[in-house]
């Protein structure tokens, strides 16, 4: 009640303002009776996932804090994991605005941010800051500026960099705004990317004598084929997780709606099915060998549920989240 009284003033608001807003108020009311406007205490709902024990399998998606700077906030809400990021390894401003767009009618959200972030070393600093009892997942990308083909000395800069503070590491190839970056996703580039990240993982592990778990982040618009090659590499190189979906760029569910044609990823309740059915066959592909993370268009305990029946071992909520507010963690938790 409390989030609709409070949406209707931030949906006034431009999308990239009200989403600033919110964070910079997350991170002051951290620590202050203000908190209670959001804190939620959830039943604890253990669940074992790539070796982690995280307290309930729902977890905030990537992009809502790039920059790691609300991840308390979100574990007073009753998040079970928080991932940041996605960062890069130096600081960049991302896209022209406007780059966020809300199609209020279909609970989606189309964005284009690129990456915007303060680079590798705030969110590092941020992590160590925090006092949140969960698993902090870290998303990391590539600059915008470094050419594709030397993309994956930027996964290793960051991976570098972030291995010793994160719960996990996703590997994002799936961003529709930083150019070229998808084509990681197919055949030899994405063994390659794949082949080293993992040797990094293992000589880091030996470094810090902490195994931290890799996940890869793919997109929703891969055909069946690509699917398959995916989930191929996946278990040749021993990844440890996959994240299920990213945003799309199919606008058949949103024909017609107010900022449909806007350029970006589209998220929320249009890309429900499609992510839940990339699940499905990732699941009949890997067939228990890699446990995947669900997400995409969440907005209920049945939406969450139904990635689970369809192979998730987790979820994670980022428009769900913008519509509905901290109430859809707790009916989430509550409901499966
Ligand atoms: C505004 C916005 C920014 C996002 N930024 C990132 C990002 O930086 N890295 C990433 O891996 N995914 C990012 N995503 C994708 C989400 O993490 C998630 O995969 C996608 O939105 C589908 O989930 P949803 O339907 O619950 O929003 C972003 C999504 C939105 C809406």
């Amino acid at each position: 009640m409390l989030y609709r009284i409070a949406r209707s003033a931030i949906f006034q608001l431009d999308a990239e303002k009200a989403h600033d807003l919110a964070i910079e108020n997350f991170s002051r009311f951290t620590g202050t009776p203000l908190e209670l406007f959001y804190r939620q205490n959830l039943p604890e709902r253990p669940v074992e996932v790539m070796g982690l024990t995280f307290k309930n399998p729902v977890g905030l998606a990537a992009g809502l804090d790039k920059n790691g700077e609300c991840i308390d906030a979100f574990g007073e809400m009753g998040f079970g994991f928080v991932e940041v990021g996605t960062v890069t390894p130096r600081p960049q401003p991302g896209n022209d605005k406007p780059r966020l767009f809300r199609l209020i009618p279909a609970e989606g959200i189309i964005n284009r941010f690129g990456f915007n972030n303060l680079g590798v070393d705030n969110l590092v600093e941020n992590v160590k800051k925090a006092k949140f009892d969960g698993i902090i997942g870290i998303n990391i990308g590539k600059n915008k500026d470094t050419p594709i083909e030397k993309g994956v000395e930027d996964y290793i800069i960051c991976m570098e960099k972030v291995y010793q503070y994160a719960g996990y590491i996703a590997v994002n190839i799936s961003s529709p705004n930083t150019p070229g970056l998808r084509s990681l996703q197919y055949g030899e580039a994405l063994d390659d990317l794949l082949s080293q990240l993992k040797a990094k993982q293992a000589e880091l592990a030996k470094q810090h004598d902490k195994y931290v778990p890799l996940a890869l982040k793919i997109a929703p618009d891969l055909d069946d084929h690509e699917i398959q090659q995916v989930c191929d590499s996946l278990i040749r190189n021993n990844i440890d997780g996959v994240i299920g979906t990213n945003t799309t760029l199919d606008r058949s569910l949103v024909q017609g709606m107010e900022y449909c044609d806007e350029a970006g990823g589209l998220s929320g309740r249009p890309l429900q099915n499609k992510s839940t059915e990339v699940i499905r066959k990732m699941s009949e592909a890997l067939n228990g060998a890699v446990p995947i993370i669900g997400v995409g268009g969440i907005d209920s305990a049945m939406a969450a549920r139904e990635k689970m029946m369809a192979g998730s071992s987790l979820v994670q909520i980022y428009s769900g989240f913008i519509y509905h507010g901290p109430r859809l963690v707790k009916d989430i938790v509550n409901g499966i």
